[in-house]
This record gives structure tokens, C-alpha cells and sequence, in this order.
């Protein structure tokens, strides 16, 4: 038996001026996604922008239902999008920002369990790292280099 320690590591920023322009730019698309979402029901907005290697943003925000379980997360409906459109294309990054009309968001959101999941997918088989970049409505922001790097012990088709 032994016991092992798995260690990850991401760069905190206090501001959005701290990102490079490329990756603020990412951020502010992210931003007016986040602004044209369609949460009804829970207040909470959540938008999210994947920079393409052919330099193109593709942007997703969640999209709730009456049927509460039938919705989706912005990030999912981002990366469907882009493979569906460009099924070929990587994604070099992600920014993700979240706001509700109940409460300050002022702390970073990072993606949902399943999100990761299925992030996970694209990041395994386009052989790159995908960097994940995320923040609330203000305050601090969180930048990972890899997608995998939040999801240790992950499951994959290895496995099937
Ligand atoms: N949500 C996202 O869009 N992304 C996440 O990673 C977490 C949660 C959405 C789903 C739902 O519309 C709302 O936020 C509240 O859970």
C-alpha cells in the first residue's frame, strides 16, 4: 500500500489586465456570451469562449430549460459547437466567466464535473493541451495549461 499525492498547478491573476491580449480579448468574448444567456431559472449566467488554432473564437452560454435537467452548460454548448463546425480544428483555449442577478460573483467558477469530462475528449484527442482560463463576474482569475490537469484519474476510451 502506498499512498501518492497528485498535484496540479494554476496561475492566479488579480485583474483581466494581467492576461496577455490574446487571452483578455478571449475573456471579453466570454464576457458578451455570458450577457446573452438564457438562465431564467437560475439567475446564473455563464458564458464561454474557445479559441480555435485558426485564431477563431467560438462562443457558448448555458441554456436552461423548464425541464431543469434538459438545459446545458456554456462551456458544452461552446465545444459541441466547435465540433460540430470545425471537426477538425483544435482548441488552444477556453475562457470561462460566470454572473447572477442574485449575488456577486467575485470569486472564479471553474467548469462543472461533466463539463470536464467532456472537455477531456477534445483535449485527448487532439493531442494538446487545451488551456482553461476562469473567473466569476469580478475578482480574481484562475488559468490551467492543461484541461486534464483539473480532472485526475480521469476516465477515457482507453478503459472501453
Ligand atoms: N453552468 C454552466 O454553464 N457551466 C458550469 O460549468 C456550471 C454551471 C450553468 C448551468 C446552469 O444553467 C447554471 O449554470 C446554474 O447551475
Amino acid at each position: 500500500m502506498k499512498k501518492i499525492d497528485i498535484r496540479t498547478s494554476a496561475t492566479i491573476f488579480d485583474s483581466v489586465s494581467e492576461l496577455s491580449s490574446e487571452e483578455q480579448n478571449l475573456m471579453t468574448n466570454a464576457i458578451e456570451a455570458r450577457k446573452k444567456a438564457y438562465a431564467p431559472y437560475s439567475k446564473f449566467k455563464v458564458g464561454a469562449a474557445l479559441l480555435l488554432d485558426n485564431g477563431e473564437i467560438i462562443l457558448g452560454n448555458n441554456q436552461e430549460s423548464a425541464a431543469y435537467p434538459s438545459g446545458m452548460c456554456a462551456e458544452r454548448v461552446a465545444i459541441w459547437k466547435a465540433g460540430s463546425d470545425y471537426p477538425n480544428m483544435k482548441v488552444k483555449k477556453i475562457a470561462i466567466t460566470a454572473a447572477s442577478t442574485e449575488n456577486l460573483v467575485n470569486k472564479p467558477v471553474g467548469p462543472c464535473g461533466a463539463c470536464r469530462q467532456t472537455l477531456s475528449e477534445y483535449e485527448i484527442n487532439q493531442k494538446e493541451p487545451i488551456e482553461i482560463i476562469f473567473m466569476g463576474e469580478i475578482g480574481q482569475i484562475v488559468k490551467t495549461e492543461s484541461l486534464l490537469s483539473l480532472l485526475p484519474f480521469s476516465f477515457d476510451s482507453s478503459y472501453l
